[in-house]
């Protein structure tokens, strides 16, 4: 079965799957897994803040830099990020500890992607993973001009694809929204 997502974006229930997601007029087509990528670093005393853990920044660049990869991956061109969604740090990462952050596109528009990061932390020598945060980075595809390219429709294999694809779907939404009531806000002068 195919499905390309309405254009309001609506999606009902779970359907049979694989489906094929997106809102470009491109024939390509590619996997979530296809574009997943997983990134590790050890952090160093170059990343410490003045209490001994890790500086937010340092993150936030990572969770940048694996979503490009992430987002370009599935692109097959360059992207730039448009937005990050709110970036909430549960618990503090300590220098000496290895940091892995995974990236998967969770859903794509005609020119834009949002790619789910996770990241987490554990000890060199081994032991639980700490979940330390997720968020979503919405990224644009841009051609040799600068300006926003389509990108490939996307393949959901699983349930939890759809999920997060559905879930994505609502953020953008609100995204948008959120967006556009900022445009309005800056014309009314406010
Ligand atoms: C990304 C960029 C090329 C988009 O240009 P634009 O004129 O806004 O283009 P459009 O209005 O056609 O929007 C392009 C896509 O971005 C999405 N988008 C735009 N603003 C958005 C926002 N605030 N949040 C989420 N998505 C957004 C649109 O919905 C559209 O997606 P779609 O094609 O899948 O429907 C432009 O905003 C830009 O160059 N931004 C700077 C990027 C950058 O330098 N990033 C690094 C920061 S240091």
């Amino acid at each position: 079965m195919s499905l390309t997502t309405g254009v309001d974006g609506s999606v009902g229930g779970i359907p049979d799957l694989p489906v094929v997601v997106g809102r470009s007029d491109l024939d390509a087509v590619k996997s979530v897994s296809a574009s997943r990528v997983t990134m590790t670093q050890l952090m160093g005393p170059q990343d410490a803040n003045l209490f001994g853990s890790v500086f937010g920044g340092i993150v936030l660049a990572a969770v940048d830099k694996i979503a490009y990869v992430c987002a370009t991956r599935h692109a097959g061109r360059p992207c730039v990020t448009v937005s990050v969604d709110q970036v909430d740090f549960r618990t503090p990462i300590r220098i000496g500890e290895i940091v892995t952050l995974r990236a998967s596109v969770n859903s794509v528009g005609r020119t834009s992607l949002e790619v789910g990061v996770q990241v987490v932390a554990e000890s060199v020598a081994g032991g639980t993973e700490r979940h330390t945060n997720s968020c979503y980075v919405t990224m644009v595809a841009i051609d040799d001009e600068g300006e926003p390219a389509p990108v490939p429709l996307l393949r959901l294999r699983t349930p939890e694809e759809w999920q997060r694809h559905h879930d994505a779907e609502e953020r953008r939404r609100a995204r948008l929204e959120l967006a556009k009531r900022r445009r309005e806000r800056r014309r009314g002068g406010d």
